[in-house]
C-alpha cells in the first residue's frame, strides 16, 4: 500500500451498506479501484445484472457508470482482500437467536469470520475499517485477532466508519450526509489511516463535515443516533395515543412542538410503529451492552423504546379488531403495504408483518398488496417461525396481489401499513363502490385525505386523530380523577 492514499479497495459484503457505499465511492473516485465481494454467488450476480439484489432510487445508475470500469463485484474474496489497500466490513450482524445475549446482542460471528479471512490472506499492510453497525469495542476485538495472527510486515490498522444512510434515500444520504465519522486509535498509525479514509471522502465531502473520533465514541455514537431516531418516534406515538383519547391532533401536535427549532420537525410521523434492520437492532444491542455494562436503569430506559413501538404495532392491529364488530374471524381485509417504509423492498422488522400476525391470529382473511415486495417475500416473512407456526395456514388465510384494487375488492376494510406515494392517488370512491359496507378505511401511516374518505362513507381510523364527529370522541374521554 502507498503510505498515503488509497488505491484498491475491498469491500467484504455485498448487502445495502456495501453495495450502495461502494458504488458512491467508486463513481465519486474514478481513480480508485472499487471490489466489493460477498460469500453469496446470487446476490454477486444480481449485481452484475441490470436487476441489483436491492431496491434503491438512483443507485442503478451509478452502478451502470462504474461497473466494468473501477467498480467490480466478485465472489473473490481472498484475491481482492489481496491487492486492497483498505478493506471495508460491511457484513450483516444481526440479533443473536440463540444462547448468551439470544434475542437481544448483535451476532458478531459474521464481522469474526471476515477478520479471521483478512488475517489469514492478507499478505501487505491494510487499513481495516468497520463498516457494519457494532457492538462498543469490536474494533477492539477485530485488533484482537489481527495482533494474534501477525504476519512479518503485516500491519492491518483497524477503523470505525459507521454508516448513517437510510434506505430509499440511501443515494442523495451518502452524497450529501450531514457528517462522515470516522474513529481510530490515538496513535501515528491510527492518525494516518484516519487520514486516508477521510481522503477519500473528501472527493465530495466538505472536511469540515469528516468528524475524527476515538473508536469506541464512533462505534457508540452509531448506536446513539439511531437509539435517539427511534426513541422520537416511540415519543410521539405515545402522544398518538393520547391525542386518540382526547381528541387532539398527532400531526398538529408534532407540527406546534417540531417549530421548536431546539426540538425540531424530523422523525415526528406518528405511525404504527417503525421497522427497518437497524432500529430494533440497535436499541437490543445497546441495552445489552448497558446490562453487561451493569447500568440496569439505562437498559431499561432505552428498553422502553421497543416497548411503545410494539404496544403501538399491537394497539394498531386491536383498533382495527375492535371497529370491526371485535371479530375479524373470516373477514376480508387489504392489506395495503409490506414494505418497512416507502422506497424500498425490504420487509425486515416491518410493522405490516405484525399487524398480519395479529390479525391472522384471529384467524382474517388478508389480501395483500405492495408495489415493491414480492409475493415469495411476503410469504416467506409471514410464515417464518417467529411469525406463525404453521405455514399451511398462512397458505389458507393470506392471498397476495399486484393490484391495489382487486385487493380492496369485497373487503371489509382496508389497512395503509406503509407510506407508498402511490396510496394518495388511488381511486378511493372506485374501492369504496367495491367493498363490503360499512366499509373501513385503517390508515397506519397518516396519509390519505381523511376527510374526503368520512365524505365518501368510509368509517376511518387513524393514527393519533379521530375522524368524524368529536363527541364521539369526547364521550369515551374518562373523566378526570
Ligand atoms: C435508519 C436510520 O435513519 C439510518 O440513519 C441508519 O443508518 C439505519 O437506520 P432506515 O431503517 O433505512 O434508516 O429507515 P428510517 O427512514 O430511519 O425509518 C425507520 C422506520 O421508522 C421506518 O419504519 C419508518 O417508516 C419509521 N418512521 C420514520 C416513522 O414511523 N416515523 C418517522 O417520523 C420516521
Ligand atoms: P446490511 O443491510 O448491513 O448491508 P446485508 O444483510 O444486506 O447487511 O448484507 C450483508 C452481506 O454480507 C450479505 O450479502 C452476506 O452474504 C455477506 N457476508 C456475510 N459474511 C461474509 C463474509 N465472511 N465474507 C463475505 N461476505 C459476507
Amino acid at each position: 500500500m502507498s503510505t498515503s492514499k488509497c488505491c484498491r479497495i475491498c469491500c467484504v459484503g455485498a448487502g445495502y451498506v456495501g453495495g450502495s457505499t461502494c458504488s458512491v465511492i467508486a463513481w465519486k473516485c474514478p481513480e480508485i479501484h472499487v471490489t466489493v465481494v460477498d460469500l453469496n454467488q446470487e446476490r454477486i450476480d444480481s449485481w452484475n445484472s441490470q436487476s441489483l439484489p436491492i431496491y434503491e432510487p438512483g443507485l442503478l445508475d451509478i452502478v451502470e457508470k462504474c461497473r466494468g470500469k473501477n467498480l467490480k463485484f466478485s465472489t473473490d474474496i481472498d484475491q481482492s482482500i489481496i491487492e486492497a489497500d483498505l478493506i471495508f466490513i460491511s457484513v450483516n450482524t444481526p440479533t443473536k437467536t440463540f444462547g448468551l445475549g439470544k434475542g437481544r446482542a448483535a451476532d458478531l460471528k459474521y464481522i469474526e469470520s471476515a477478520a479471521r479471512r483478512i488475517a489469514e490472506v492478507a499478505n501487505s499492510k491494510k487499513i481495516v475499517v468497520e463498516k457494519s453497525t457494532v457492538p462498543v469495542k469490536a474494533a477492539e476485538s477485530i485488533s484482537r485477532i489481527f495482533a494474534s495472527n501477525r504476519k512479518e510486515g503485516v500491519e492491518l490498522e483497524v477503523l470505525s466508519n459507521p454508516e448513517f444512510l437510510a434506505e430509499g434515500t440511501a443515494i442523495n444520504d451518502l452524497l450529501n450526509p450531514d457528517r462522515v465519522l470516522i474513529g481510530g486509535s490515538a496513535t501515528s498509525s491510527g492518525y494516518a489511516a484516519m487520514k486516508i479514509l477521510s481522503q477519500i471522502y473528501e472527493h465530495w465531502v466538505e472536511k469540515e463535515r469528516i468528524i475524527l473520533t476515538n473508536t469506541w465514541s464512533s462505534e457508540l455514537s452509531k448506536l446513539a443516533a439511531n437509539a435517539f431516531l427511534a426513541q422520537r418516534i416511540s415519543s410521539i406515538n405515545a402522544m398518538s395515543a393520547v391525542c386518540e383519547a382526547t381528541g387532539a391532533d398527532v400531526t398538529e401536535v408534532a407540527h406546534a412542538i417540531g417549530t421548536d427549532s431546539r426540538i425540531g420537525d424530523k422523525f415526528l410521523r406518528a405511525s404504527l410503529g417503525f421497522g427497518g434492520s437497524c432500529f430494533q437492532k440497535d436499541i437490543l444491542n445497546l441495552v445489552y451492552l448497558c446490562e453487561a455494562l451493569n447500568l440496569p436503569e439505562v437498559a431499561a430506559y432505552w428498553n422502553q423504546v421497543i416497548a411503545l413501538n410494539d404496544y403501538q404495532k399491537r394497539r394498531f392491529a386491536n383498533r382495527i379488531i375492535g371497529s370491526l364488530f371485535n371479530t375479524v374471524t373470516d373477514k376480508k381485509i387489504a392489506i395495503l403495504g409490506f414494505a418497512f417504509k416507502k422506497d424500498t423492498a425490504d420487509t425486515r422488522e416491518s410493522s405490516s408483518i405484525y399487524i398480519c400476525k395479529y390479525l391472522m391470529d384471529e384467524e382474517a382473511h388478508l389480501v395483500i398488496y405492495d408495489p415493491k415486495v414480492s409475493r415469495q417475500q411476503i410469504l416467506s416473512d409471514l410464515k417464518h417461525p417467529t411469525i406463525s407456526d404453521n405455514p399451511s395456514r398462512v397458505d389458507k388465510l393470506v392471498s397476495v396481489t399486484d393490484d391495489p384494487y382487486s385487493a380492496t375488492q369485497g373487503a371489509h376494510a382496508f389497512a395503509i401499513c406503509t407510506e407508498w406515494d402511490l396510496f394518495r392517488t388511488l381511486d378511493y370512491q372506485r374501492i369504496y363502490d367495491g367493498m363490503l359496507k360499512p366499509a373501513f378505511a385503517f390508515d397506519g401511516r397518516v396519509l390519505l385525505d381523511h376527510d374526503r374518505l368520512h365524505d365518501i362513507g368510509f368509517q376511518v381510523e387513524t393514527i393519533g386523530k379521530t375522524v368524524g364527529p368529536r363527541e364521539l370522541c369526547l364521550a369515551t374521554t374518562p373523566p378526570p380523577p
